[in-house]
């Protein structure tokens, strides 16, 4: 690991997240497995502003009161933790949120729980779409954006996710916490170390991917997708990387789609879907370690990670650290799947 990192040009930020987040070892399944497991708790980014979608909102945000912009469109699932976490930070800054989620059928939207809950409760104004119309976000987004503009708004957009060269910072970042988290650790010489996460949007999987080669950290980057393809977020974040080069004339020099690694092959039945034995395994982390995955995100990221170490133990070398992006309000709702679990 290079101990004299350089200056990284980061762009204007707001101070939402609580960070640096702690890194904590998780000893029990580390045995188990016979590899070192860490969780990097972005989960405790904060209580309701929790998980990975904090951190890319300091940057946007940011951006978006600079901009004078009075009112924040973005888009995703029902009970996007991306959403809630908009609205909330949104909320803070004295900003109104106009949601656009989507659900089979808008005459009949989902119930008032989870992350729909708090989007409601923090005052955000929720517009519901098809599936199809959903398919077509960036337009929808934009006719929102129009029509606020009508009426005398400055309205500000941000992509699902919050998965763009801006939002990526948010992970430049933790990559550089993630390196004096690893200075810190003990026996830290000569290990090699994969930093897995779940790969939904693609703007995390971006940010970690840059950040390490920023701050030169000696590890291996690998996004679980949880939704699509490896071929769709192989194009995603790369092109996500490409224009934060660009854009910020960040000094990664012939940067390659071969940085990129996704691994393929635990989306299940789809997004939101979860396996039996992901929630089966979710029980076990709860029970074993005391540790709340959620159904969507971290915990079909953490199931593809160790069916990958049953297969091949050395898979991710000598040590993992595990980025708990959050989630826990989307668990809140799925009762009726987990109580057989109980
Ligand atoms: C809890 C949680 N973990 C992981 C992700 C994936 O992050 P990204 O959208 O940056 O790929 C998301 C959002 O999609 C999320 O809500």
């Amino acid at each position: 690991m290079k101990k004299n990192r350089r200056e990284i040009p980061y762009p204007a930020r707001l101070n939402l997240a609580r960070t640096p987040t702690p890194l904590e070892p998780l000893s029990r399944l580390s045995e188990e497995l016979g590899v070192e497991v860490h969780l990097k708790r972005d989960d405790l980014t904060g209580a309701e502003l929790t998980g990975n979608k904090v951190r890319k909102l300091e940057f946007l945000l940011a951006h978006a009161l600079a901009k004078g912009s009075d009112t924040i469109l973005t888009c995703g699932a029902a009970q996007s933790n991306h959403a809630r976490a908009t609205a909330i930070a949104a909320a803070k800054m004295g900003l109104n949120v106009r949601l656009l989620l989507r659900t089979r059928n808008p005459a009949k939207p989902p119930p008032l729980e989870g992350n729909i809950l708090l989007d409601r409760l923090v005052g955000a104004e929720i517009i519901w779409l098809t599936f199809e119309e959903y398919g077509r976000r960036t337009e929808m987004l934009e006719l929102e954006a129009e029509s606020l503009r009508g009426s005398g708004k400055t309205p500000y957009i941000i992509p699902e996710g919050g998965s763009n060269a801006l939002g990526a910072w948010g992970y430049i970042r933790a990559a550089e916490e993630l390196a004096k988290d690893l200075e810190d650790l003990p026996g830290n010489n000569h290990k090699s170390t994969t930093i897995i996460h779940a790969t939904g949007s693609g703007g995390t999987t971006a940010g970690l991917v840059l950040g390490v080669k920023l701050v030169g950290l000696d590890a291996r980057v690998v996004g679980i997708n949880v939704c699509n393809d490896r071929n769709y977020f192989m194009e995603v974040v790369y092109q996500i990387c490409n224009t934060a080069i660009a854009d910020y004339q960040l000094e990664i020099p012939f940067f390659r789609q071969e940085d990129i690694h996704i691994i393929d092959g635990y989306v299940g039945d789809g997004y939101g879907k979860a396996s039996s034995q992901v929630l089966s395994l979710l029980v076990q982390i709860a029970r074993t370690e005391g540790i709340i995955l959620d159904p969507v995100y971290t915990g079909k990221a953490f199931y593809g990670m160790i069916q990958e170490l049953r297969r091949n133990p050395r898979a991710f070398g000598d040590r993992i650290l595990f980025m708990h992006t959050g989630g826990i309000f989307g668990l809140l709702p799925m009762v009726a799947q987990l109580e057989s679990f109980l």
